[in-house]
């Protein structure tokens, strides 16, 4: 498998491989690579003649240092992961100073109030990271597609208006959430929870399913408060929030206004780990 850690090496070798019309798909990940990561990689091999995934866990999109310094880090086993599904596939590992070089700071950008909510609201600066990081390897990896999960369905919307206003030359392609057999939404975090806890989370998924099939008969705020008093009779999880929102400006809504999309979004803690999920209701 072709593993670059320096930018300079991967453009020379892209030249290189880029024959013809040969495009090129990009699936940027941070690494602790699980089967979500892997669909999205699939996904990438079946629609494009070159896949690049990067492994890069970006400084300037955390909040605290104690969250960066914990966060897995385990190239060695995600490039065996990743050899085994495609020995194809080009992984750029790069260090902080290879993209960063020297000065580890995000860009401001402006994503027309999509940054302000939900994950935005609890992260400040969060999703300037997260465009920095992105904007610097579409610039090194130049994909005709990129490949992002419908988990960080924020991230997802965010991207697409990064390259909207900015006029990349890229298609955003948004996969489905891959989920557990019980439903629960991959994720590396998953490591973090007992086998009990990881049973017991299928509570999530599940229960957005009730809401998706109550969103059709009655309001949102009866949605809502359904959600809410499901997690108050379950003692073991802590309900950070229930949203429901538009898909397009994911402003919380509070009534159902034809020709919109809806899409329920949800933060739950348990045994301290911090699970992400959401699902589109119409
Ligand atoms: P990371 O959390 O590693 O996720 C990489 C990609 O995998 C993201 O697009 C994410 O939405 C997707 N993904 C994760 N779990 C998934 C699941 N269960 N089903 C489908 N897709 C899933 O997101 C990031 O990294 C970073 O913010 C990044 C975009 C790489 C920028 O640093």
């Amino acid at each position: 498998m072709n593993v670059f850690h320096s930018k300079d090496a991967l453009k020379t070798f892209l030249a290189l491989a880029i024959q013809g019309n040969n495009s090129i798909g990009f699936v940027p990940t941070m690494g602790a690579i699980h089967q979500g990561h892997l669909a999205l990689m699939e996904q990438a091999i079946n629609e494009n003649q070159l896949v690049v995934v990067s492994i890069f866990v970006n400084p300037t999109q955390f909040n605290n240092n104690e969250d960066l310094e914990k966060y897995p880090r385990t190239l060695e086993r995600d490039l065996t992961i990743i050899g085994q599904l495609s020995p194809q596939i080009i992984v750029y590992a790069p260090s902080v100073d290879d993209i960063y070089q020297g000065t580890t700071v995000a860009e401001r950008f402006e994503y027309d109030g999509l940054e302000n909510e939900m994950e935005g609201a609890n992260r400040p600066g969060h999703f300037d990271g997260v465009g920095t990081v992105v904007k610097k390897l579409f610039e090194i990896v130049q994909p005709q597609k990129a490949y992002f999960g419908e988990k960080d369905f924020q991230q997802l919307q965010i991207i697409r208006k990064m390259v909207e206003k900015n006029n990349m030359n890229v298609e955003i392609i948004g996969c489905p959430i891959f989920r557990e057999e019980n439903g629960l939404a991959m994720s590396s975090r998953n490591e973090r929870l007992s086998d009990k806890a990881k049973q017991k989370a299928a509570f999530i998924y599940e229960t957005l399913l009730e809401a998706q099939k109550l969103f059709q008969r009655t309001t949102l705020s009866d949605v809502i408060l359904f959600v809410t008093s499901s997690f108050q009779n379950m003692p073991d999880f802590t309900l950070e929030y229930f949203i429901i929102a538009d898909e397009e400006s994911l402003e919380s809504a509070t009534k159902k206004e034809l020709g919109r999309k809806y899409r329920g979004f949800i933060v739950v803690h348990i045994e301290e780990v911090r699970l992400i999920d959401n699902i589109a209701f119409n």
